[in-house]
Parts: structure tokens; C-alpha cells; sequence
């Protein structure tokens, strides 16, 4: 498993000491065996071998513990982690095509399972040890009823395999439905409201949706679990057998050594504990290696989809720049449900510092697509982006992302001001927070916002907020004036834009107010995914536009 690499020293340490724990326990079971079978002649060599092995074996059990909670916790610990930096390596395409509930379900539901798995193998290797202790015993003690246990355990373990395999099955089962599942309950607290608002839909949603997952996942659990629990009493069963055949039958068969016979009861009984372990647990190791079937899928198909090299946090983009180009771009949705797609380019564009530049066009003409690939979020899938004359390749894209500042429409809020190391960071933050209206409103403290509970409109304005702190070379706004009251927006079209300007800033709006497009410098519109045209204002002063988006 390739998450697991790093903590391989810690795990080998933990399995050692199950191991001589399960020797230590062994070697206890054979001195009283000893001793019960010798009465009376107990010897000063066997007293201290049983002080000794009983520290030993306390010790080792107590160590293998402690280095197993290290292990547990520190593996979550980095299987998280790891996950979690993979996907923000991930291309932005790949995580929108992987969808978030696979993702969430995978950082929640299998790794505690693997952990889980992790927590037994100690205890299993310690386990399995006493068992073979045991049965290396039952040699000693006769050859040939320890041939005969044997054979007997084979067909034992063979007979429980069978009915495992399909156990197994539904165990993998369950786990495909609770990414349904995860979708669901998605839908059922982001879409509350609508399901509120609509009896007939909450039922539908209630009866169909939610009811049809669950019960799916129910099935699968329950037929899981049942074959297991049937399978673990098969096992008890053959174990009584096994007890009943030694104790019962071998001593019919042939003249055995009455001294023979006690030790084999004792060795087949003390077996057992470790056996109805290692039986009750075998469903935790099935179900941990289906999530780490899950894990290795998702890690493996993140670690190949990114290519790019992540600088590092203290490189900065350039503060001057000369030109971005775009020559012949292109991206293609591809829909695999109804196998129809989208695509966007060939697309040339050139931006220089210091414009406004209106990016317009209907519903699903591919503005916020253009966005993406403008800004570096997607990898044009033909032609290329020339930033100051160098083209961006997997290299240089996450560098060449730090001249950006968006704000889409579907942007999100962090509640503090990460990573944003600026002199006077609270001061400067004030101020913009009363140039945006919202001084009365939100309060910064040590960078972090004292609320984000406000309207839609308020948020967008401390999504500016963080623009102008970020500084950097280019704007997108995709939609931002849309939620913004009629005064709002016209400091948005007047005052906002023309600052960015003086400032050097380039500024690429996406825009469906037709009645602001004259302070733009140039305008490009979208159509189906192709330039429509492009007006250059700055130069033609062109009277009011009569561009319809
Ligand atoms: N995640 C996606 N998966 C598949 N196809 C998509 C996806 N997002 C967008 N599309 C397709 O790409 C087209 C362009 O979408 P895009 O979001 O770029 O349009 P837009 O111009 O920003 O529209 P709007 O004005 O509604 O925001 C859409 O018509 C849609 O068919
Ligand atoms: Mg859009």
C-alpha cells in the first residue's frame, strides 16, 4: 500500500513485540503444562524462566500497545494529510470529474477502517504466534495427533474461506452504495430549503432517494454480516469438534499416555481464545481491505492525474509583467452520461497591463470555462498559454496561478485571512471594509473575520476583500456585480474598476450588465463556446455599445 510507506519502521517494531508477546505466552503455557504435569518437582530454574517470561511478556504486550496508538493515530494522521495535499496537487478538471462525495467519503469512511485493521495486526501476529506455539507443542507432545489437528484445520479454514468469498463480495457492495449514500445526504443538507418548500419532492426524495440508499446499504451490511456470523459459528463448531475428537475419540482408538492427553485438552483450550479473536476480527481485515482497495484507487488516480510542480510557499509571481497570451486554446467537456460535449477554442486572446477587459456572452457560452483556463485552474487540451513570452507547462502553471486573483461564482469564504502576511494586515483590512460598506458590519481581528453569516451580497463584497489584499497582477471576476444593489454596482463599474486600473491591474470581467459595458477597454463575446467578436473601445471611444450579452 503505498500510503502506508512511511511508518513501515514503527509497524515492523509493533508486530516484533506482538511476536515475542506471543512467544512470552506460549513459553508460560508450556512451564505450567510442565509443572502440572511434574507435581511437586519443581525445580528453582522453572520458577524464575516463569518470572522472567511473565515480565517479558507484559512488557512486550505493554510496548506493542503503546507503539500501536503511536501507529494508529499517526497513520490517520498522514493518510489524511497525504490525501489531502494530493488533491490540492490534483488537477482542478480531475477533482471536478471525481466528484467531492467520493472524496469525502474516502477521508472519512475508509481510513478510520484501515486504521482500525492496523490497530488488530499486532494482536493477530501475537495471536497467530501463540497458536503456532501451541501447535509446535502438540508436535512434541505426538506426531501423529498433531498431523491429525492439522489436516483438520486445513479443511476447517478451506470450509470458512468459501463461504468468506461472498461475504466479501457484499462487503464491497456496501462500500459502492455509501458513495451514493454520501451523495445523497449531500443533497439532503444543501438542498433543505427545496425539500422544505415541497412536500410531494421531500417524500419523493424522502421514499426514493434517501430510502432506496439506505436500504440498498442495509441489505448488503446485513447479508455481509450474517454470512460472517454463520461462518465464525461454523468455525466454533469445528473447534468443539476438533476438542471432542481428542478428547473423546483418540483415547478410544489407541492406548495414549493419560499425560498426553491432559496437555492436549489444556493446549486446544488455551487455542482458543486466540482462534475466536482472530475469527471475530477476520471482517474488520476484509472490510479494511476494501477501503485501502478504495484509498490506493483514488490516491493512485490523484498521483497520476498531477503532473505540476507545487512551488514552494515562499516563491512570489513577478510583480511586473509584459503580456499573457492565449494562442489557440481549447477544452472539451465531455459528458459521459448522454456521450455529448462541450468545447471551447481554438481561442486567441492577448491581455497586456493596465486594461478592462469585459468577457461577455449567454448562459453556457463558456465564459467561466475561459476563466479557468485564463487563470492556469484547467490545462488547455490544445494550444497554449504564453506569459511574457514563455509558454506555461506543468513546470511553471502553479507559479504562473500566483499572478491571479478570482473570485468566481461559486467562490468560497475562509474565515480567516490565510496566509496573507502583510504589514498592517488588520489596518489595511478596515479599510477596505469600509470602502466595500461592510465596516458596520464584519470585524478583523489578527486576520481573522469576526462573521460570514451576512447576505449573499455582503459575502461577495468580502470576496473583494480579499482581492485587493492578495495584490497580484490580474482580476477575474466572474459575475461579481450580479448580487450587488444598483448603488453597489455602479461603485463596483466607476469607482472599484478604475482604482484596479490606476493601480496597473488588469481586470477581465465576465459580465451580463450591458449597461456598464462602455467603461470597458476592450470586449470580447462568447458564443457557443467561440469568439463572437471583439470590440476594442479604448481605441474606436465608441459611443454606448449595442452589444447584447
Ligand atoms: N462541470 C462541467 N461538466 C461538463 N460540462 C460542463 C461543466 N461545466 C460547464 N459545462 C459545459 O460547458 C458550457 C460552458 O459552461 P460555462 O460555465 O463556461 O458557461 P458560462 O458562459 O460561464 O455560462 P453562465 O453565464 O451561465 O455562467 C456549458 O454549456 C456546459 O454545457
Ligand atoms: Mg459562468
Amino acid at each position: 500500500m503505498f500510503l502506508l510507506r512511511e511508518s513501515r519502521g514503527l509497524a515492523i517494531l509493533a508486530v516484533l513485540s506482538g511476536l515475542i508477546a506471543g512467544v512470552g505466552n506460549s513459553g508460560l503455557l508450556a512451564l505450567i503444562n510442565m509443572q502440572i504435569t511434574n507435581v511437586g518437582n519443581s525445580t528453582k530454574t522453572l520458577v524464575w524462566s516463569y518470572v522472567g517470561l511473565c515480565i517479558l511478556t507484559l512488557a512486550s504486550r505493554v510496548v506493542s500497545e503503546l507503539i500501536l496508538t503511536r501507529l494508529s493515530l499517526g497513520t490517520m494522521f498522514d493518510l489524511r494529510m497525504k490525501l489531502s495535499k494530493q488533491i490540492l496537487a490534483a488537477p482542478l478538471r480531475h477533482l471536478e470529474e471525481l466528484r467531492a462525495h467520493r472524496l469525502l467519503a474516502t477521508l472519512t469512511q475508509d481510513i478510520p477502517e484501515v486504521v482500525n485493521a492496523l490497530i488488530m495486526i499486532p494482536m493477530f501476529c501475537m495471536y497467530l504466534t501463540i497458536i503456532i506455539a501451541c501447535l509446535a507443542y502438540l508436535a512434541w507432545l505426538s506426531w501423529i495427533v498433531f498431523l491429525g489437528v492439522v489436516a483438520f484445520i486445513i479443511v476447517a479454514v478451506a470450509s470458512y474461506q468459501v463461504s468468506v468469498v461472498q461475504a466479501k463480495r457484499y462487503q464491497k457492495l456496501s462500500r459502492e452504495e455509501w458513495d451514493s449514500l454520501f451523495k445523497h445526504l449531500r443533497a439532503l443538507t444543501d438542498g433543505t430549503k427545496e425539500l422544505k418548500l415541497h412536500s410531494g419532492r421531500r417524500q419523493a426524495f424522502l421514499s426514493q432517494v434517501l430510502h432506496s440508499s439506505m436500504s440498498a446499504l442495509r441489505r448488503f451490511l446485513v447479508l455481509a454480516n450474517n454470512i460472517y456470523a454463520v461462518a465464525a459459528g461454523w468455525a466454533h463448531l469445528l473447534l468443539f469438534i476438533l476438542i471432542g475428537l481428542v478428547i473423546f475419540a483418540i483415547p478410544s482408538m489407541r492406548a495414549v499416555d493419560a499425560r498426553i492427553l491432559t496437555g492436549y485438552t489444556i493446549i486446544i483450550i488455551y487455542m482458543m481464545a486466540p482462534m475466536e479473536f482472530i475469527i471475530a476480527n477476520l471482517p474488520v481485515l476484509s472490510r479494511a481491505g476494501v477501503a485501502i482497495g478504495k484509498i490506493d484507487e483514488l490516491g493512485f488516480s490523484l498521483e497520476s492525474s498531477s503532473k505540476e510542480a507545487i512551488i514552494a510557499p515562499s516563491a512570489k509571481a513577478e510583480i511586473t509583467w509584459s503580456s499573457l497570451k492565449l494562442v489557440g486554446i481549447v477544452h472539451t467537456y465531455h459528458v459521459k452520461q448522454d456521450n455529448s460535449s462541450f468545447t471551447l477554442g481554438p481561442i486567441d486572446l492577448t491581455f497586456v497591463p493596465g486594461e478592462r477587459v469585459f468577457l461577455v456572452g449567454g448562459n453556457g457560452s463558456g465564459k467561466t470555462t475561459l476563466g479557468k483556463l485564463i487563470t492556469g485552474l484547467y490545462v488547455p487540451e490544445a494550444g497554449e498559454v504564453q506569459f511574457n513570452g514563455e509558454p506555461v507547462t506543468d513546470a511553471n502553471r502553479d507559479l504562473y496561478r500566483q499572478n491571479f486573483t478570482a473570485v468566481f461564482s461559486d467562490y468560497f469564504l475562509f474565515e480567516s485571512l490565510l496566509g496573507l502576511y502583510l504589514p498592517e494586515l488588520d489596518a489595511q483590512a478596515r479599510r477596505y471594509l469600509e470602502q466595500l460598506q461592510l465596516d458596520h458590519k464584519v470585524n478583523i481581528n489578527e486576520g481573522h473575520l469576526s462573521t460570514l453569516d451576512l447576505s449573499q451580497g455582503q459575502r461577495k463584497r468580502l470576496a473583494m476583500l480579499t482581492a485587493y489584499l492578495e495584490n497580484r497582477n490580474i482580476y477575474l471576476f466572474d459575475e461579481w456585480a450580479s448580487d450587488q444593489d444598483p448603488m453597489f454596482k455602479e461603485i463596483f463599474y466607476y469607482q472599484i474598476l478604475p482604482e484596479l486600473k490606476a493601480r496597473g491591474k488588469t481586470v477581465i470581467v465576465i459580465s451580463h450588465d450591458d449597461r456598464y459595458y462602455h467603461v470597458a477597454d476592450r470586449i470580447f463575446k462568447l458564443e457557443n463556446g467561440k469568439l463572437a467578436f471583439q470590440k476594442d473601445l479604448a481605441i474606436a471611444a465608441a459611443a454606448p455599445t449595442d452589444i447584447q450579452a
